[in-house]
């Protein structure tokens, strides 16, 4: 059985492309191996911001931490929890200003976590989570796979860099891209995207 974690983050709802295909991903893979799927809808129950309680009750001995810490840090460590219990995760992420959006950035805030995701050793940074399969969605108006835009995907290098800053390094990127450029465009944008999570998951099998 294969635990899947579903972290999806876009704030548009049922219209969002991140979404959709982020949980088609996650649907078939647990129909495949009758896995539970854990859900983390950072869309609809987003996550706050790190505060000085979280940063400074992280390095706290938990014995001395105020109860603001405590509550703070112990957020982090139920999403870190999440994090660790699946084989696989499956993020759906739509670009916000070239970037993620700010609720999954939120969510890597708390899960990048010194001495517990990563650590830097004598060679430099190591991550610390277990090797597992990640499945991201990227949704973008625009083209990036390649073109004039090519050079502003912030939102695939930063996320792919940071999971892999944490150790999570088998990653499959799934795009929604150009969706915005015209009707045309975006229902060829559905059809790569369904080609895509289709030979995903036929290399997963
Ligand atoms: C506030 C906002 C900012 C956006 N910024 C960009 C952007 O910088 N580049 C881009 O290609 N698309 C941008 N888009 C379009 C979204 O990336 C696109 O609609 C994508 O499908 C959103 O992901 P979702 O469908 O999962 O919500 C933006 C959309 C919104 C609402």
């Amino acid at each position: 059985m294969t635990n899947i974690l579903l972290v999806t983050s876009s704030p548009r709802g049922p219209q969002s492309h991140s979404t959709r295909f982020a949980r088609d991903i996650a649907d078939s893979l647990s129909a495949r191996s009758g896995g539970a799927i854990v859900e983390r809808d950072l869309g609809a129950t987003s996550l706050p911001h790190i505060t000085a309680a979280y940063i400074d009750g992280r390095i706290a001995p938990p014995e001395t931490r105020t109860p603001e810490q405590t509550e703070a840090v112990d957020l982090a460590q139920s999403l870190v929890d999440e994090v660790q219990a699946a084989d696989v995760i499956v993020i759906g992420s739509g670009m916000i200003n070239f970037g993620p959006p700010t609720q999954l950035k939120a969510w890597f805030d708390h899960i990048t976590w010194p001495g517990v995701t990563f650590r830097y050793g004598a060679t430099g940074p190591m991550g610390l989570l277990p090797n597992k399969k990640v499945y991201l969605v990227t949704a973008t108006g625009g083209v990036f796979s390649e073109g004039s835009y090519a050079p502003f995907d912030f939102q695939t290098t930063y996320l792919t860099h940071l999971l892999g800053f944490i150790g999570l390094r088998d990653i499959e990127v799934i795009r929604v891209e150009g969706t915005l450029v015209s009707p045309d465009a975006a229902r060829a944008a559905i059809a790569s995207t369904e080609a895509q999570i289709r030979a995903a998951l036929e290399r997963a099998a």
